[in-house]
């Protein structure tokens, strides 16, 4: 009787029904034979050309399951333009417009005329000029900021970007270092003007603040 060893009848088994499901006479030895001999292909274009839309599939699939990690910082990148927006309209300009109409006149006024006030002056016309720099330079990007807030394609110039950001920090840092620190200290030599400066905000702050009318 014809024996099949253990190992080969494993791979005979797992073979195709199309392959081997031939009748129960298939001669299992032919069937060996089938694996073990290919056929010489006259033209194997048509095979290469199948593999090469795999290439191309391949490649597309790869970039394509590139997107979800995109997508995140795409989104971040989209509510930072937006948050922008708001917030140097209602934040920056607001602060910029309370330093020039409520600060600095308090500070000029309550300094020590000489050389003190002519310090204060100094430090006043410097300040507001950066203002008008940052002011300015931020009006130059907000069509390109809009366009990420949407999510369209932006030509968002980074330099520019950088540039403000350190223009401005700078700007703080200079205000928080000296500006202030002297405002406190000519302000704080009379309590009425310190405190006219506190009311002055106050009322700016207050929604519908009857008296200031
Ligand atoms: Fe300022
Ligand atoms: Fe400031």
């Amino acid at each position: 009787m014809f024996s099949v060893p253990q190992p080969a009848l494993l791979y005979w088994k797992s073979l195709p029904a199309t392959f081997v499901g031939h009748g129960a006479g298939t001669d299992f030895q032919q069937v060996i034979r089938m694996t073990q001999t290919t056929p010489a292909a006259a033209d194997d274009a048509p095979i290469q050309n199948f593999s090469n839309c795999h290439v191309g599939i391949l490649s597309h699939l790869k970039t394509f399951g590139e997107l979800p990690a995109l997508l995140a910082p795409a989104e971040r990148a989209r509510k930072i333009a937006a948050d922008t927006l708001a917030f140097f309209r209602d934040a920056v300009l607001e602060h910029h417009s309370e330093e020039e109409r409520d600060l600095f006149p308090a500070v000029i006024a309550s300094s020590v005329k000489g050389p003190e006030r002519d310090r204060v002056r100094v430090m006043v016309d410097q300040l507001t000029a950066e203002h008008r720099v940052v002011e300015a330079a931020f009006r130059k990007m907000e069509p390109e900021l809009k366009k990420v807030a949407k999510g369209q394609t932006s030509e968002l110039n980074g330099e520019a970007v950088d540039h403000l950001v350190r223009k401005y920090m700078a700007h703080a840092a200079f205000e928080e270092a000296e500006f202030l620190p002297l405002a406190h200290t000519i302000l704080g030599r009379n309590g009425n003007h310190m405190a006219a400066l506190g009311l002055t905000l106050h009322m700016r702050h207050t929604p519908n603040f009857v008296g200031h009318v």
